[in-house]
């Protein structure tokens, strides 16, 4: 079968200069890459404000994200960026209190809260399909739209056991939106220690979504929280009540309201414009992989047959799972992760000074000429074959490693596979001549001009 190789931005040949880089990263950080991103071991650039080192080196990147993690905790620059929308939340806070957060949080994530968060996840997928079957022009449709809001619903509905409508999800929804389209201009200046460039109009406007954002957050949790004080609290299922049970190890205190509204934030963020990302380059591969996609719609055919979609099902949709996890090889969402040098230490070769910040780029990982065979191509069978073992047990981290691995990663996979199996089994997904998304760095990798699929519905649908 021939393999189809989405395009992603064309590295430079050489490595510019720092003012060049820097212009050419102006739109996304991918734009700056030069060929020897993808083969090299470890690349630097020293900027006026960081000294920033790329690291491909499999040993050293194990060091950095796994058994020396505590000597490289999260970058304070991107934390400074992150911090008007999720105040002191788990995603950007480091040592104990991080270590305290991530304790409190976990029984939200064990395996009984997913089978409680299945039927919501089908739920928030059956008002997809609905919303799916209106479309006036599904032979060009931009599916990101969707994928931002079906994920979006299922964190809503799983954080507070209700859907997403009414005016207030939907001015969330819409500050959420405005926030993430200013996060870059925020975010590169920040990890380049630049910060000084943000234009003040951009740093107010994200200011301005973040403080709507968490004030509507903050009205739905306030109820809930006032009755759970008095013992009022409902019989909800959901993460905002696991949340509030929650007790620190040490003192035995809860969460309070402020931390609250920072986990809700950042569980709002994190947990739908990953999926999101990832959800839309998976049917835009698809759509481009007719093969693929006939021999996963014939599985999913198979399993479901005309039946509501069970959890017990999902472990049967093996090909469903292969297409999102080669998704997430060739985006994954999270494309860099940004990691501090608390101490003078050598790397390499080099001497890397306390203060300076490491990068580990799954972006550039998952699609190293060295590790990978034809790592460009979409070829969802590697995970089943030998000849990637290695790189897929080593290189592969689209949900990060070593102790900050993503908590919800067994969630974004359940809701994945469910969602992308109810496509499947609905329509048949199309490419639209002459589109073709350009992949940029924002929050996550996303497309600058959208990503446009054709959709049709199936004769058994
Ligand atoms: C395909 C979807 C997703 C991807 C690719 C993804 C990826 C990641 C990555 C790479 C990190 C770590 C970043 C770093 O090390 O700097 C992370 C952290 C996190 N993610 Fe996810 N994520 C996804 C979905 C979700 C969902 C659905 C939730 C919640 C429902 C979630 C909750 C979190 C949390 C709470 C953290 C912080 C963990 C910590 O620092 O201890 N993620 N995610």
């Amino acid at each position: 079968m021939r393999h189809f190789c989405p395009a992603y931005p064309k590295p430079h040949p050489e490595k510019a200069s720092k003012l060049r880089m820097f212009w050419h990263a102006r739109r996304s950080w991918m734009d700056a890459l030069f060929e020897r991103s993808y083969t090299m071991q470890m690349g630097e650039v020293h900027l006026p404000g960081v000294d920033l080192y790329m690291l491909n080196d499999l040993k050293e990147v194990k060091r950095v994200m796994q058994s020396e993690a505590q000597h490289f905790p999260k970058s304070h620059l991107l934390h400074a960026s992150l911090e008007p929308l999720l105040g002191e939340s788990i995603f950007t806070t480091n040592g104990e209190q991080w270590q305290r957060q991530r304790t409190m949080m976990n029984p939200a994530f064990e395996q009984a809260r997913l089978n409680v968060a299945f039927p919501r996840m089908l739920g928030a997928a059956q008002a997809m399909l609905e919303r799916l079957d209106q479309l006036e022009a599904p032979q060009s449709y931009d599916i990101e739209v969707e994928m931002t809001h079906v994920t979006a619903d299922i964190i809503f509905r799983t954080i507070f056991s209700q859907a997403m409508q009414g005016p207030d999800a939907h001015r969330i929804f819409a500050a959420f939106a405005r926030y993430q389209s200013l996060a870059p201009k925020l975010m590169l200046p920040a990890l380049f220690g630049t910060r000084w460039l943000v234009m003040p109009w951009h740093r107010w406007q994200s200011n301005k979504a973040a403080r709507e954002i968490r004030g509507l957050l903050h009205s739905m949790i306030k109820p809930r929280y006032e009755a759970h004080l008095k013992g009022e609290g409902g019989a909800q299922e959901d993460i905002l009540a696991a949340f509030m049970q929650a007790k620190d190890p040490q003192t035995g205190q809860p969460f309070s309201e402020e931390e609250l509204v920072n986990q809700v934030a950042m569980l709002f963020l994190a947990g739908h414009e990953t999926s999101a990302s990832a959800l839309t380059w998976s049917c835009y591969l698809l759509a481009k992989s007719p093969e693929i996609q006939q021999q996963a719609y014939e599985q999913v055919v198979e399993v479901f047959g005309n039946n509501t979609p069970q959890q017990s099902d999902m472990k049967s949709l093996s090909r469903v799972w292969n297409i999102f996890r080669e998704a997430l090889r060739l985006f994954p969402p999270v494309g860099f992760f940004a990691r501090e040098n608390t101490q003078t230490c050598p790397m390499r070769g080099k001497q890397l000074e306390a203060g300076s910040t490491v990068v580990v780029a799954p972006w550039l990982l998952q699609r190293h000429r060295k590790l990978w065979q034809n790592p460009d191509a979409f070829d969802p069978e590697r995970f089943e074959r030998g000849e990637d073992k290695d790189a897929i047990k080593h290189a592969y981290m689209p949900f990060s490693m070593g102790p900050r691995v993503c908590l919800g990663a067994a969630f974004a996979l359940q809701e994945a596979v469910l969602i992308l199996a109810c496509i499947l089994r609905r329509y048949e997904l199309l490419p639209v001549d002459g589109h073709e998304p350009q992949p940029v760095g924002r929050l996550t990798i996303r497309s600058a001009n959208g990503v446009r699929i054709g959709l049709r519905k199936r004769d058994a649908a």
